[in-house]
């Protein structure tokens, strides 16, 4: 679909006053109301977003980020830099002290893979390595922290304990899963409902259980090793180990190119080798695709769902996969003619129009399509582009589009689209055609 020159001019204004008007000083919020804080990979999305019109600013966005990590090494999902009343659960459910105000789980660790793209592309080399002299050595406290206390037992697998560290919250990846955790048993209001409609959002029955998590973690007292042990929700996910092994060898490269080399790099670069000899695990014979794995019932969760198109983000599709896998996308595409639906449209779960189960996420479909170009497979990656594109044409930047009509699904204003579109897909729209 072509547009005119002017309307993707209007369109690029349209993105940047997204941004600019989700600036709340050094961070940026998804959106307003519905997540007035700063969320962990929206933030490194968005990043991407300021690169090309203030770069300074998008360095900043994520050393406000990395402010936020823990004395562990997490780098949490939200950091709560002010009050807001418009979101639940606030700070005083998550009980976290000692550390800045943030939940006590983290989500997708996709910073490394901005960073060494804003140090690729960087218009101001004296500002890029003074950057990154700081941000080398707390990515590698945040990798080392993944890998130790999240695979605690050397599977080569990392573990998630919350369907939101996913940053797919109400896939139906993990329904089975969330299953077999309890219901918490106070009352309490949410607010996300207040701000969109219900049919959109996670059910009660879904959301009692998010909370049940969040109030074990508080009475572990955030203890890595009691967690491990003892949480109800243990999970393999592929989205979360994906984007991890991409993000570990982006560090390397950063790590190279600016001369370090230290055993804490050799550690790294034998957690890839593990994880590569691992993946087997993810893998389904029977939906020919990858899948996350649930420890607790030893299970592959059901769902097909985007993330186990991940893996060639990673680099981690062998090739015996590759060609199959190729043919579950082909499908998928063939339902609609936007981009990649957060879920199969043909599996049992699909919705397209609610939260995680359908609707179509620009991001994710941005990481899929950069995997597919690596493995050299560019029409699918051209095909997933223009979809996306289609969707911020026929609706704008929403937080995630309906999977067949391309309307708006989620929030409206949503910085992760409008940095997604600066960055990716308005820009090279003349280059392309
Ligand atoms: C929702 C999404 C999550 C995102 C957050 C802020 O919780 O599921 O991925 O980070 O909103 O946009």
């Amino acid at each position: 679909m072509k547009v005119s020159d002017h309307k993707n001019a209007q369109l690029i204004e349209e993105a940047k006053a997204t941004l600019i008007n989700n600036d709340l000083g050094g961070y940026t919020v998804p959106t307003h109301g519905l997540y007035p804080f700063q969320w962990n990979w929206d933030s490194a999305i968005v990043a991407l977003g300021w690169l090309p019109f203030d770069e300074p600013r998008a360095w900043e966005e994520t050393t406000s980020l990395l402010s936020a990590q823990w004395q562990t090494g997490m780098v949490p999902h939200v950091v709560f830099h002010q009050q807001s009343d418009t979101y639940f659960p606030g700070p005083d459910i998550w009980g976290v002290k000692n550390e800045l105000d943030s939940t006590s789980i983290t989500q997708p660790p996709v910073l490394a893979s901005v960073i060494k793209i804003l140090y690729e592309e960087t218009k101001d080399r004296a500002l890029a390595d003074s950057q990154i002299k700081t941000i080398i050595p707390q990515l590698i406290h945040s990798h080392l922290w993944w890998y130790k206390h999240r695979d605690p037992e050397n599977t080569g697998l990392v573990v998630s304990y919350h369907p939101w560290e996913s940053g797919m919250d109400n896939s139906p990846a993990w329904d089975d899963a969330l299953e077999a955790v309890p219901c918490i048993d106070w009352e309490y209001t949410r607010r996300d409902t207040s701000h969109i409609d219900a049919s959109e959002r996670p059910h009660k029955k879904e959301y009692d259980r998010f909370l049940y998590l969040v109030d074990f973690f508080r009475k572990m007292n955030f203890d890595d090793t009691l967690i491990y042990q003892d949480c109800p929700y243990r999970v393999n996910d592929v989205s979360i180990i994906s984007i991890l092994h991409r993000a570990t060898k982006d560090l390397l490269w950063l790590c190279e190119k600016t001369g370090v080399d230290n055993e804490q790099t050799e550690y790294l670069k034998e957690r890839l080798n593990l994880t590569a000899s691992a993946m087997n695990k993810l893998w389904c014979a029977k939906t020919n695709m990858f899948h996350s794995f649930d420890t607790r019932s030893n299970s592959l969760c059901q769902a097909r769902t985007s993330a186990g198109l991940l893996p060639f983000f990673a680099g981690l599709v062998n090739e015996q996969q590759a060609t199959p896998l190729i043919s579950v996308l082909d499908n998928w595409l063939e339902h609609s003619q936007f981009a990649i639906s957060s879920t199969h449209p043909e599996d049992p779960n699909y919705e397209p129009q609610r939260y995680w189960r359908g609707p179509i996420w620009l991001h994710v479909n941005w990481m899929i399509m950069l995997g597919l170009k690596d493995y050299g497979f560019s029409t699918q990656a051209e095909r997933i582009t223009d979809g996306s594109r289609a969707c911020i044409y026929a609706s704008g930047f929403n937080e995630s589009f309906h999977a067949e009509t391309g309307a708006r699904s989620g929030g409206a204003d949503f910085s992760w689209t409008a940095a997604m579109g600066l960055y990716w897909l308005l820009p090279n729209q003349t280059e392309k055609e």
